[in-house]
């Protein structure tokens, strides 16, 4: 029997929580963020998917506490479902302080990496549909290096089969109730949003969602040519 596509899930209030607060180490201590890609701001084209989809009714973005209370004019004036909350020392601190602004009637929240410019509408959709289910979904794609467990000092300690390894990606969509548990449950900080759904409820179901290497995140001065040249080469992002 040939499988059924499941009609996409029309309905639905969706949030989304975007952590734009951090300070670029990596990048030479820049609010990259704010770095211009083909003339607009990282941060805007991180948006755009978001705000293409009916769905979202609310986006809520966490800046640096300085940006928070002077956030730029383009900002404020893209979009009336935006809203800018001052984001914390952590990743994850930021991410619960815009959970915590959203609206408390909404089906499904999406995380989404404002350093991560690429997310194409299409993968939005895939993610929230998924999300409307019952699990969660996180964005990635399989790794294509041989990967190594390490030591501090890096001697190799294991070689795990690559199939099964893949990287985590944003937008990493949940049902609202299970990732407000997951922020108010476990203290401390994951590396991703699901590691902390996985640990505040192992029977809920995590699909990764192949988005393909595209979906790049903006960490070091090298991905910013790379990302400028993909987003050339990109169709229209939305419906
Ligand atoms: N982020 C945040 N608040 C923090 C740290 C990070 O909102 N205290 C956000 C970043 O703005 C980014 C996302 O989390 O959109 C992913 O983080 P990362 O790529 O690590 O960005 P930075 O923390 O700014 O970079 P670095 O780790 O190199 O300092
Ligand atoms: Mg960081």
């Amino acid at each position: 029997m040939s499988p059924r596509r499941t009609a996409p899930n029309s309905r639905g209030r969706v949030g989304v929580a975007i952590p734009a607060a951090g300070s670029g180490v990596r990048m030479g201590g820049v609010r990259k963020v704010f770095l211009e890609l083909a003339g607009r701001p990282v941060l805007e084209h991180a948006l755009e998917a978001f705000l293409a989809e009916e769905r979202v009714v609310s986006v809520v973005i966490a800046l640096a506490p300085d940006d928070a209370a002077s956030p730029p004019d383009w900002l404020t004036s893209l979009d009336p479902r935006i809203v800018v909350v001052a984001g914390g020392d952590t990743r994850s601190q930021s991410v619960r302080a815009a959970i915590a602004a959203l609206p408390d009637d909404l089906d499904v929240i999406a995380v989404h990496d404002a350093a991560r410019p690429l997310v194409e509408w299409a993968l939005v959709v895939r993610c929230v549909d998924l999300a409307l289910g019952g699990v969660g979904a996180v964005a990635g794609c399989p790794a294509v290096d041989t990967m190594k467990v390490v030591d501090v000092d890096g001697a190799v300690l294991d070689t795990p089969d690559r199939a099964t390894l893949w990287h985590a990606h944003t937008p990493q969509v949940f049902p609202a109730a299970a990732l407000r548990a997951a922020y108010e449950a476990v203290t401390g900080e994951g590396t991703d949003d699901a590691a902390l759904v996985e640990r505040c409820d192992p029977n809920l179901k995590v699909m990764m969602v192949d988005g393909g290497p595209g979906n790049l995140k903006v960490t070091r001065l090298v991905d910013l040519p790379l990302a400028e040249a993909l987003l050339a080469r990109r169709p229209r992002n939305g419906p």
